[in-house]
């Protein structure tokens, strides 16, 4: 196959049918134990230019490449403006090679359009430098550390992981290395509202009450569980609302 891709002021840019996405510009995997972020991956809008930033660390890259591992359609294609020279190795990775340096910008709009690529573009230092690579369609993710106010964009700042993504993250550590009776006293018992005693537990789960002490002691030992008072426990919360969750 060889078709053209777009034509230029010096001839035209041969596309020679590359159909993959070249490995070293294809999105990475988000980071395995991701933990978080529900609200921002809902504000993140397929068909757009959605603009996230925030300072370093904060998690920009690693909500950018979730997205799109979750919520993105088609392939993806990942360019880290920070790297030298990013946009000809780009072209010349998907063989589009000799293109003059005035004219890269729109032949890599071309290759996004027409690809129906959905951009992350990593790294952004300024508007002046996103502008130019914007297709005229499809979604587009941007991170960058500073605000770019780019025209037609969605900006979103990333703060933080809250306090309670970072809970729920050491409580699910805590809770898949449960052995399965503790396990099932946590789901179970995290319906009780108030404080409930071995006795109340032990009816609960159906089975004896020295068994189901010993596994709310435990629970306690991994701090799932407050022992409140003489053989009293009660759940915190958070604890709850997270042992709630689980089937
Ligand atoms: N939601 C998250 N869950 C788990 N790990 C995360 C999350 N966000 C960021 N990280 C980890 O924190 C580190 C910094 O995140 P990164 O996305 O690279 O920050 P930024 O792009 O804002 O500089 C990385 O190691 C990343 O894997
Ligand atoms: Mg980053």
């Amino acid at each position: 196959m060889s078709d053209v891709l777009t034509g230029t002021t010096t001839g035209v840019v041969r596309y020679r049918g590359w159909n993959e996405v070249p490995a070293q510009f294809r999105p990475p995997a988000p980071p395995r134990h991701f933990v978080g972020r529900d609200a921002e991956l809902e504000k993140i809008r397929a068909g757009g230019v959605t603009v996230l930033s925030g300072p370093a660390g904060v998690g920009k890259t690693a909500l950018a490449l979730k997205w799109l591992r979750d919520r993105g359609s088609g392939d993806g294609l990942y360019v880290d403006l920070a790297a030298p020279e990013v946009l000809g190795r780009v072209l010349r990775a998907f063989r589009l090679d000799g293109v003059p340096a005035d004219e890269r910008a729109a032949v890599f709009r071309s290759l996004v359009v027409r690809r129906q690529l959905t951009l992350l573009l990593d790294n952004a230092d300024s508007a002046e430098q996103v502008t130019p690579l914007l297709p005229a369609s499809g979604t587009v993710l941007v991170t960058s550390r500073k605000k770019l106010d780019l025209e037609r964009a969605h900006e979103m700042d990333v703060e933080p992981l809250t306090d309670t993504e970072r809970l729920k993250d050491l409580l699910d550590l805590s809770y898949v290395e449960l052995p399965e009776r503790q396990a099932r006293l946590y789901r179970l018992c995290a319906w009780e509202s108030g404080a409930f005693g071995v006795p109340h537990a032990a009816a609960i789960a159906g089975e004896p009450e020295c068994d189901v002490e010993d596994a709310l002691d435990d629970l306690v030992e991994k701090s799932l569980l407050t022992e409140v008072g003489d053989d009293a426990f009660r759940f915190h919360e958070l604890v709850r609302a997270h042992a709630r969750t689980k089937r």
